[in-house]
């Protein structure tokens, strides 16, 4: 009996540890995305409803499955193996590459993240 009641109380409590991923993907991973990515990436606001390279932004589920070409958008625990970490990381050490996000002729409208939002970004994804 009193193991069972000791493992009731673990896993109770694990739940609780658990990271809300989706939570925090509202409080801090979304502002940043509807500000530098959602003219290009999300299917509300784009012209034609669609969205570049296949990756939509503008939910948590769809950014995990990620886009036509460069893999998952996350994989929890990893953000050098998550496009989403790497395309935004790339614009801050290869600007002109392809893959670097927000694209650079599209500053302007699509402000770059700064070195604390993608840092912000790699913590959403390694959060335990
Ligand atoms: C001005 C339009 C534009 C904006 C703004 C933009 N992107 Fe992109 N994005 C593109 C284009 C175009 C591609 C395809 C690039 C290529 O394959 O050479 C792309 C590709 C991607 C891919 C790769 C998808 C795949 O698997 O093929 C990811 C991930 C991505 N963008 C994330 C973002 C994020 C995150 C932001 C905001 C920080 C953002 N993008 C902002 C136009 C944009």
């Amino acid at each position: 009996m009193r193991t069972l009641a000791l493992l009731t109380l673990l896993s109770a409590s694990s739940v609780f540890a658990a990271v809300d991923h989706e939570a925090a993907f509202k409080a801090d991973i979304a502002p940043i995305l509807e500000k530098s990515c959602a003219n290009c990436h999300d299917p509300k606001k784009t012209k034609n409803g669609k969205v570049k390279a296949g990756f939509d932004s503008s939910n948590l589920k769809s950014i995990v499955k990620g886009g036509k070409e460069a893999g998952e958008g996350i994989v929890w625990g990893d953000a050098s193996k998550s496009s989403l970490f790497k395309t935004v990381n790339l614009a801050l050490t290869s600007p002109e590459d392809d893959l670097a996000m927000p694209p650079k002729k599209s500053h302007e409208k699509n402000p770059p993240l700064t070195k604390e939002q993608v840092a912000k970004i790699k913590a959403f994804i390694e959060a335990k």
